[in-house]
């Protein structure tokens, strides 16, 4: 017997107000042309009179739904976001009291940018399997549109809102690569690269939350590789290969950094899941988001394996493997 987390539901949210590459053209000087070549993105959601606890509820509620679980079930509830209602208390515990967990439903968000829904997903795992908790609901979720200089045509044109969502149940496997569950995670960071990609304010700094900033040819370079690198990591774990993948769901920044990593990794292209065209980057919503998209429009099934690879602001990234 060996003890899995089972994803048994899945749930997704996205305001809205879709915003296109011409409304952007409207507001700075860029273009269509311009944003879809360097990034595969045609629309975003932006939030507007909603907030990312507002996102985060919808995503729950349909994760809950379709897990058949309600909210009294859930032991723990773990949201990544790095842009959160307040600063504190936690996002985590304003939705648990809206979804009406009970008294004790472990509460916590974790700051891990872009990562965050992988980092999540690896300490709600390992608290199931160490037998601590039972249910959990590990949400990824945020209002970019909030911290993004809407002046500043490098980054306004990259990013959008939204929040995904799954519920993990333990289960009983018998510890080999056909259990369904999550069978391996990885992840890791290195503060060297903490000025490349962050807000250019805080609380302890400016006492805001700043605005987006970073350097796009370093970030696109480390992210190629840190994402194949978790990829990899988390296979070679499990013992397998490529061909035995049947859906890489990548962070969704650029769709040029998707396809260099599915190359790298030597998949085809209709293995790898892109939902960076409708959705922009939505940082550590962006895997959850796609996961669920897709689950629900009946693309992966049941029995599917996945590879989930994430990079974001730190430099924080990881990966893991499912078999759905
Ligand atoms: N519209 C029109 N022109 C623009 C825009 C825009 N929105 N933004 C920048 N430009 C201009 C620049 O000013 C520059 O003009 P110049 O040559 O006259 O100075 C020109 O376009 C080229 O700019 P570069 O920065 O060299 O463009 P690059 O090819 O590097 O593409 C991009 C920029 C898309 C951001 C790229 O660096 C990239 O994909 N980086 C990856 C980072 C990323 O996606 N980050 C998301 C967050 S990080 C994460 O999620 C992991």
């Amino acid at each position: 017997m060996y003890t899995r987390s089972e994803i048994i539901g899945w749930g997704h949210y996205l305001p809205k107000k879709i915003m296109t590459n011409n409304d952007l053209a409207q507001i700075v000087e860029t273009s269509d042309e311009w944003i879809s070549t360097r990034t595969g993105i045609k629309s975003r959601h932006i939030v507007e009179d909603e907030t990312t606890s507002d996102l985060i509820f919808n995503a729950a509620q349909m994760a809950l739904s379709r897990a058949g679980i309600s909210a009294q079930e859930l032991d723990l509830i773990l949201v990544a976001s790095i842009t959160p209602d307040n600063t504190t208390p936690s996002v985590a515990a304003k939705v648990s009291n809206r979804l009406g967990t009970v008294s004790g439903t472990i509460c916590f968000d974790i700051s891990a940018a872009c990562s965050g829904f992988v980092y999540g997903l690896t300490m709600a795992d390992n608290m199931i399997r160490l037998g601590q908790i039972k249910t959990a609901l590990v949400v990824g979720a945020e209002s970019l549109s909030k911290i993004v200089d809407w002046t500043d045509r490098n980054t306004c044109v990259l990013f959008g809102d939204g929040a995904g969502a799954v519920v993990l149940r333990a289960s009983e496997g018998e510890g080999t690569n056909a259990d369904h569950g999550i069978l391996a995670t990885k992840l890791f960071a290195d503060g060297s690269h903490y000025d490349s990609l962050k807000t250019t304010g805080g609380v302890s700094t400016t006492k805001n939350a700043g605005f987006v900033f970073m350097d796009g040819k370093e970030v696109f370079k480390f992210a190629v590789n840190s994402l194949s690198q978790a990829a990899e990591d988390v296979m070679n774990q499990c013992g397998v290969t490529s061909q035995d993948i049947d859906f890489l769901i990548p962070h969704q920044a650029n769709i040029r950094i998707i396809s260099n990593v599915g190359e790298k990794l030597g998949l085809p292209e209709e293995k790898v899941i892109v939902a960076v065209d409708h959705h922009g980057n939505t940082s550590a919503a962006s895997i959850p988001l796609a996961l669920s998209e897709n689950i629900e429009s009946g693309r992966i099934k049941k029995g599917d394996l996945l590879v989930l690879t994430a990079m974001g602001a730190g430099f924080t990234w990881g990966g893991a493997l499912i078999r759905f």
